[in-house]
Parts: structure tokens; sequence; C-alpha cells
């Protein structure tokens, strides 16, 4: 391999087994967990929904991220040329590179909210965010100045030099101490939001199911999301396989991942709903929740300003984990491609994945005109990637390992029963299930 190709002979290019296991819970476990996770759960039917959510994780969810994984370890290559490297044909080639524009395009606008989170986590702690009481406003004044770009600078500076050092010396040690970190503030925010008033509401709203609160709707936001929850169908575990060893069990570090993103979710319930249901939130007002709401019930609770800062510094390092994953996915893409170095590659790619994001900045608050249809830029770049795109991408990874990629069972290495089932998985039930959601989130169907 030439200089500058993700040679997996270069350590600095390879994860340990501990490295890899926490850098993919590391992606997965992100914003969407914590913030999005809450709000559609509120929405669609509380703890019933949490229930279909865990059913889609053991359904598809885990078939996937395998699938991911096997052809990563098995491609030793970017997303976009794994599936040719393990004897796809060049056309699959072709539509993989979606794999490497579609994380490109979500990390343009997932940076924002992470730099939305690093600013809150700054004005909780300084306590000018507690100082007036109107969260809506504020949350509207922030958005509409220029401070949101600021912020993006921030974190993309961050997630650049992360991924600029490497695998193993910038995302591996990085999660190394992200990981203990979130699961520090996550304990301490739970047991601190169990101890608040009237919390016991929020905990059965969590975790008591009335099965008649489910539709058709909420099975496919269940699955759609425990796809996004897992960081599926957009290259990233296919990018994370390609660096991981040989002797590395891709069975057993699929549950750690599945479990991990699983456990993530189930602290984060344990935090807002509480929190939500003590101070009379109603936790299903969409994303503005975290934002505006949840800064309400920090403000009237004791060390508000202490616990509200802890939360929101959780935000960011889930954000950033997520970012720097995303990151990986096109910047392995162009040192492979183009043959440039990492540093060369993080640089380009960071830039541009900027200025795509400075319109979707923009399009919240100073320049309202920048919109698509009804839609503002951002929300429809989020619309796009993530309810098109994306089960786009999962459909094309279940097809190609069910169907077309003969020798997946070698490389995801399963006992031949645990086989049969995964294969049953990708070959019946993932793709029917995706290309429901897909037809759903695309709005062709409606139910
Ligand atoms: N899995 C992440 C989360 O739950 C979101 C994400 C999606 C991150 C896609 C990277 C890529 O927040």
């Amino acid at each position: 391999l030439s200089k500058g190709q993700n040679s997996l002979s270069d350590k600095n290019e390879r994860f340990s087994s501990a490295g890899f296991i926490l850098a993919a819970i590391g992606s997965a476990a992100g914003l969407g967990n914590i913030w999005k996770f809450p709000y559609i759960t509120g929405k669609y039917g509380g703890a019933a929904f949490f229930l279909l959510f865990i059913v889609c994780l053991l359904l598809v969810g885990l078939p996937v991220l395998l699938a991911e994984l096997a052809l990563g370890r098995a491609g030793r290559g970017s997303a976009a040329s794994a599936m040719v490297k393990v004897g796809g044909h060049p056309i699959w080639g072709k539509m993989s590179i979606m794999f490497v524009i579609v994380p490109f395009v979500i990390l343009s606008f997932y940076a924002i909210v992470g730099g939305w989170t690093l600013h809150y986590a700054v004005e909780a702690f300084s306590g000018s965010l507690f100082s007036n009481k109107d969260f809506a406003g504020q949350f509207a004044s922030f958005s509409s100045g220029y401070a949101p770009l600021v912020w993006l600078l921030v974190v993309f500076a961050f997630t650049s030099i992360v991924v600029t050092l490497g695998v193993s010396n910038g995302i591996e040690k990085f999660n190394k101490i992200l990981i203990p970190a979130k699961v520090i503030l996550l304990l301490v925010l739970m047991v601190n939001a169990l101890m608040l008033p009237g919390s016991g509401a929020g905990v059965s709203f969590f975790l008591n199911p009335d099965f008649s609160k489910l539709s058709i709707e909420s099975a496919l936001v269940a699955l759609g999301h425990a796809f996004f929850s897992l960081s599926l169908g957009m290259g990233i575990m296919v990018t994370y396989g390609a660096y991981v060893d040989r002797r590395q069990s891709l069975g057993g570090a699929m549950l750690a991942v599945g479990g991990g993103d699983l456990i993530y979710a189930f602290i984060a319930g344990m935090i807002i709903f509480p929190t939500t249901f003590s101070f009379g939130i109603n936790p299903a007002q969409g994303p503005s929740l975290v934002f505006i709401a949840l800064p309400a019930a920090f403000s009237a609770m004791p060390f508000g300003a202490f616990f509200g800062g802890l939360f929101f510094v959780l935000l960011a390092v889930a954000a950033l984990g997520s970012m720097v994953s995303l990151l990986e996915v096109p910047v392995a893409y162009v040192m492979e491609r183009f043959r440039w170095s990492r540093v060369r590659s993080v640089i380009v790619v960071s830039i541009l994945c900027l200025l795509l994001g400075i319109p979707s900045a923009l399009s919240m608050g100073l320049v309202p005109e920048l919109k698509v249809g009804d839609k503002s830029f951002f929300d429809f770049v989020d619309f796009t990637a993530s309810n098109i795109f994306l089960p786009l991408g999962g459909l094309l990874i279940v097809i190609f390992t069910g169907y077309y990629w003969k020798t997946a069972g070698e490389h995801a290495n399963l006992k031949p029963f645990w086989f049969r089932v995964w294969l049953f998985g990708l070959r019946y039930v993932a793709p029917v299930l995706m290309l429901l959601v897909f037809l759903h989130t695309s709005g062709i169907i409606k139910f």
C-alpha cells in the first residue's frame, strides 16, 4: 500500500479490541439517544414505544450492525470500496458512494446541534442561562445570531484534531476518556432526576407499557430510530470494522455495542422523563425539549445550574463521539481514493463540510429565507439524509450481504445456528422492514 492509504500495517490505523468497542459505542450513543429518543418516546407511546424500540434493535439493528462490521473487516478499505473489495460488481461500488456522502452531509448539521450543546453547557455553568427565565426567547435569540457559527467552528476544530491524530492515537484514545465520563455523568444525572418530587410518574410513563398507544407509525419510527441510534446505514460501522483485528469476535462486538446503546438510551429516559414529569413539562414537544423545556426544569431544581451544566456537558460529549465517527468515514475515503495523508484529508473534508454547514446554521435564524420548499435548509438537509438516504443505505447493506456476498458467513464467523438466524434476518426480515421505513419516512406512504 502506498503512503497515505489506509494501511493496517500502520499501527495507528488500527483499533485495539476494547478501543474498537468503545469507539463504536461512542458513535452510537450520541445526541440521538438523549435529544431525539425521549421526545419520540414521549410522542409515540411511552413505555410501549420503548419496548418496540428494543424489539427493533434486536430484530433489525443487530443483524445490520454485524453485516456492516463484517463487511468493513473483510474489505479493509473505505466504506465506498468495501463491497467491491469483497468481490461485488463495480456497480455496488458506485452505489456505495452514498455511504461517504451521507455521513458528510449529516455531519454538516449534526455539528450545529453539537455547537448549541457546548454553548448551553457554558451558559449553564456560568449561571447566565438561568438569569432570564424566558428559555424559548433565549433559544430564539441565540440561534438567530452569529454565535452558533462560532460554536460550529469550535466543535469542528475539536473533531478534526481527534481524527487527524488517527484511529488509535485519536479516535480510540478520545473514546477511552469519553465513555467513562459519559457513564459518570449519566449516573449522577439519573440519581438526581429520580430524587425529584413526582419523578415516579415519569418512570411509570417510561417503563409501564400501554400497548393501546401503539400504531403502525410508532413501529416504523421505532425502527428508524433503532437504525439511527446504532449509527447504521452510513458506512460508519463499515469504516470502523476495517480497523478491527481478525481475532476480534464480531458477534461479541455486536452485542456489546447494541447493549451499550440500549443502556444509554434507558438511562437517558430515566433522566428525561422523571425530570419532565416532575416539572409538569410535556415530553413530546419535539426537538426543542432539550433546549427550552429542560432548562426550565433545571432552573427550578436545587443546584440546577450545576446539574443543568452537567447535562449539557453530557450532550456535548455525546455529540463529539458521534461527530468523530461521522468525519472518519469521508476522511478514510479520501485517503484511499486520492492517496492523501490523513492530515490533508481531514483539512479538506472538514472545510467542505463546514461550508455546507453554514447555510444550515444560517437558515435556523439569521437568514430564514434559506429554504427548500417549505422546509428550512437545515430541516431539508436533515430530512433528506436521515429519512431518505439512511434507510436506502441500510437496504443496500442488507441486500448485498444477504443475497450477493457469498462468503459473508466466514467473515462474520458465527456458529452455524446463529449464522442461519442472521442470514434469515438479513434476507427476509430486514429488507421488508427497511423498505417500509423508507416509504414511510420519505413520505411516500402514510399510515
Ligand atoms: N447514533 C447517533 C446517536 O444516537 C447518531 C448518529 C447517527 C451518529 C448517524 C452518527 C451517525 O446520536
